[in-house]
């Protein structure tokens, strides 16, 4: 960059901070990356929602995404948590934000608070109240001014809220980005003119609550001055924001996908991950944020989709349950620390990007002190390529980035996992034994109403529960042909979703549901009717409101027809018009079940039949490990402990979809990597160990189907061996912060067990995987010797992979690796 251009982005720099604060700005911007009291910043940022993890779990999330490399916490703030009805607002326990942004100063990060209020997020309609729909004249993300109203009211609340708890950067808090919208780019194209009304009222709406942090809209090429526009995707590097003195960054550096009921379980390889991350920042991007770092439960009703699993596990760093997901966080906090190291030289300025072969090049950036930084990339998909650079021969592995701080040295290549992998097990407790209750109640006093015809569910539920009953009676006349036997008449339903169960006469008939794709279905069976009046009931369920899409808040749920009886004498009947009774959720719900220990509905009711309610009692397991319920042996339905919801679960439901062998090689994408074809999508659901109680803690499971509640089992969630595979070529960072590069080691941790054996080891040409290890032709003999004195007994040891440790060289003139995988116990 010229010295002009370099003139003119200080001074754009210097009239965007007197543009952005209060008082004397703290956190500002230019071209080249965010400006924090007046430095540049390289930042590593990562998502945690508050509420998808309990407030005794924030501690340790955030501690382990500092060790992780990370300088800041990213979340959405959850309006329908924080606001379930109008101006009855909600911020305590799970929803307690402030709690959260102030955990995360302690640790010494920095927060990034994108309030939305629109946050997508895979949360139950995108963040917004449900009641916000029934504001009259509402429409939803457009130029409308009951919205626009809304919007603000909430929005002005959150930053009001932060700035009087002094949270914001200049007031010594750790606040340094806001967001307003989310990706509302794609709508923006489709809507036209209203819509870019809407944008630029947004941002100046956002601008004028004086944050005095900037202001940032991801997915939205044309965001506004001074908003900055940020990419969101697996892949970044090909982005540029909307003006040459805004910085590059990426607010969601997608860390794998979530998963729904139905669905395969996507997984994204580190490789991958930690490649696109290097192509990023070689390119010039100062953000990344990891979305997810850590995902978390949808507790409760909290899940949108429709169909997104109780589980948003992410694939991420840390998993579901808060323990690290290895090699995933070891290999990025390897990708920090190598990045780190070069950010003197990143922030000042351009990269001088050379051909190194057909696909291979270096970006090479340069500070006036001296600093040199150098990434080697290799984009070709399938070969490893042997570069000259530098006068020195470096090589990099198929598809793959090497980063070199000092311009010579290698010390992380995206392609080369030195980090442990955990192989994580579920440690089977026990079982319970159940009391139950059946719930076939079609009506239930105030909650049910007649009326002609089908009504939309959401409209008549409010989303106060997922369930919804439609009653209906069918006169079948003595003479009908099919009562002499042979054949049974065909009930057909046409549900706009999610899911239902047709119950003839109080007996299970047969159930339908749609999917992620389309949650639309249509239910055919036949039914079992008798001579005289007959009663069809229909339960339909809700599975998330929609969290994404064009005008979301107008989609429909619910039984909207037509719903045909066919088979009959005189070919068909429609029953669509008929009366119709309504009721509005489960006796058990009004009932308060959930969370009843004592009530005489509680019995030996019938196991395995459908809508049964089940309790248990039981005693918290001792330790610290993180607990889950084996839901396999059931079909659908939700599970509380003591009253609180840990979501819906639905085994029942098999994921279909590839599951075929996966290449971290080669563009990504949510279908490329998957688990659990054939399986459920989710079989574990997290049971928080803050919401237990040393003795007598209440299980409750309301199941719709007809599962086996004796197959329910708690298991606790533990490391059951870890394994390394270092080689002596293996890039590594001695000791990062005096900028030393030696042998590579081998780490191994078992978090909070001791190694209590080695299952293998051998320094020489070892094969295999973690878990199925093998020795080669070439093997040290005190391989396992030495393990087993530095590492049994101990949290973590680590060995460093050079002949000597070994007793000398077993091959000499041979590459050689170390593998190891310890028992943690
Ligand atoms: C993004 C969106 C996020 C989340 C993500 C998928 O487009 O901004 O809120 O929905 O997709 O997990």
């Amino acid at each position: 960059m010229g010295a002009v251009m370099w003139l003119a982005a200080a001074a754009t720099a210097a009239s965007l901070m007197c543009l952005l604060s209060p008082a004397a700005a703290s956190v500002a911007y230019d071209h080249k990356a965010i400006i924090i009291n007046g430095q540049r910043r390289i930042l590593i940022s990562g998502s945690i929602h508050y509420p998808r993890s309990t407030p005794e779990m924030w501690p340790d999330l955030i501690q382990k995404a500092k060790d992780g490399g990370l300088d800041v916490i990213q979340t959405y703030v959850f309006w329908n948590g924080h606001e379930p009805s109008p101006e009855q607002y909600y911020f305590e326990d799970r929803y307690d934000l402030v709690r959260f942004i102030k955990l995360v100063q302690q640790a010494g990060l920095y927060a990034n608070l994108r309030i939305g209020p629109y946050i997508c997020a895979e949360w139950n309609f995108g963040g917004f109240p449900v009641w916000l729909k029934y504001i009259p004249g509402i429409q939803f993300r457009t130029d409308n001014e009951p919205f626009k109203a809304a919007m603000e009211k909430f929005t002005a609340k959150i930053v009001s809220m932060m700035k009087a708890e002094n949270l914001f950067e200049w007031q010594g808090g750790p606040i340094i980005l806001s967001q307003i919208e989310n990706e509302f780019g794609p709508p923006e194209y489709d809507q036209g003119e209203p819509a870019k009304n809407y944008v630029s009222w947004a941002a100046q709406m956002a601008v004028g609550l004086d944050t005095g942090v900037p202001w940032i809209m991801c997915k939205q090429d044309d965001a506004p001055d001074p908003v900055v526009n940020t990419c969101n995707g697996f892949y970044c590097d090909y982005f540029y924001p909307n003006q040459p003195y805004k910085p590059t960054m990426w607010t969601e550096v997608w860390t794998s996908w979530f998963t729904g009921f139905g669905v395969p379980v996507p997984h994204r390889p580190v490789e991958d991950l930690a490649f696109s991350v290097a192509k990023f920042i070689q390119k010039g991007g100062s953000f990344v944020n990891y979305y997810m770092y850590h995902g978390g439960t949808n507790f409760g009703r909290t899940a949108g989709g429709p169909f997104i699993a109780t589980s948003y596990d992410y694939d991420a760093p840390i998993d579901e349950f808060g323990l690290l997901r290895q090699p995933k966080w070891g290999h990025l906090r390897d990708l920090h620390r190598a990045i780190k190291l070069c950010e003197m030289a990143l922030i000042s300025g351009d990269s001088v990007v050379t051909s190194l072969g057909n696909s291979q090049e270096s970006h090479v950036f340069r500070s006036n002190y001296g600093d040199c930084a150098a990434f080697l990339a290799n984009y070709d998909v399938k070969s490893y390529a042997r570069v000259t650079f530098n006068g020195m021969h470096y090589d990099l592995p198929p598809w793959s980035i090497s980063i070199l701080p000092d311009c010579k040295t290698t010390v992380f290549n995206s392609a080369r996992v030195g980090a442990q992998t955990s192989l994580m097990q579920m440690n089977w407790i026990g079982g319970f034994s159940w009391e139950s209750y059946n719930d076939y109640t079609t009506f239930n006093g105030d909650l049910s109403f007649t009326t002609t015809g089908l009504l939309e569910q959401i409209n008549v539920t409010r989303d106060i529960t997922d369930y919804l009953w439609y009653t209906t009676y069918v006169d079948i006349n003595e003479s009908e042909g099919f009562l002499k036997g042979g054949y049974y008449p065909v009930l057909t339903v046409m549900s706009a979703g999610h899911s239902l169960n047709v119950f003839i006469n109080g007996q299970l008939s047969g159930m339908s549901y749609g999917g992620v794709e389309d949650p639309r279905f249509t239910y055919s069976g036949n039914v079992m009717l008798r001579a005289g009046s007959n009663t069809i009931s229909i339960l339909s369920a809700s599975v998330g409101l929609p969290n994404v899409g064009e005008h979301f808040e107008t989609w429909n749920a619910g039984v909207l027809g037509p719903v045909v009886l066919s088979g009959l004498d005189d070919g068909w009947r429609d029953l669509t018009w008929q009366k119709w009774t309504y009721q509005i959720g489960l006796k058990g719900e009004t009932l308060n079940l959930h969370a009843l220990s004592e009530s005489s509905e509680w019995g030996e009711a019938d196991p395995k039949q459908p809508l049964t309610w089940y309790k248990a009692f039981f005693d918290a397991p001792s330790g610290n490990e993180p607990l889950a319920l084996d839901m396999s042996s059931m079909g659908k339905g939700q599970i509380w402990i003591n009253g609180q919801s840990i979501g819906r679960y639905w085994p029942g439901y098999t994921a279909t979809g590839d599951c075929s062998p996966c290449d971290y090689r080669g563009e990504y994408n949510e279908r490329k990597c998957q688990s659990n074809c054939g399986e459920p999508s989710q079989r574990w659901y997290h049971l928080p160990r803050a919401w237990l109680n040393p003795t007598g803690n209440l299980l409750v499971v309301f199941e719709e189907w007809g599962g086996d509640p004796t197959g329910i089992s708690l298991v606790a969630r533990t490391v059951g061996s870890v394994c390394a595979y270092v080689s002596e070529w293996q890039p590594s960072i001695t000791n990062w912060r005096t900028k030393e590069y030696g042998n590579p080691k081998v780490h191994l941790s078992c978090e909070e067990k001791n190694i209590t054996s080695i299952k293998f080891a051998s320094f020489g040409t070892p094969q295999g995987v973690c878990g199925g290890y093998w020795e080669g032709s070439c093997h040290a003999h005190n391989s396992y010797d030495i393990f087993e004195k530095r590492c049994i007994g101990r949290q973590s040891c680590a060995i460093a992979v050079v002949p000597e440790v070994f007793g000398g060289d077993p091959c000499s003139g041979v590459m050689k690796s170390v593998a190891v995988e310890a028992i943690c116990g």
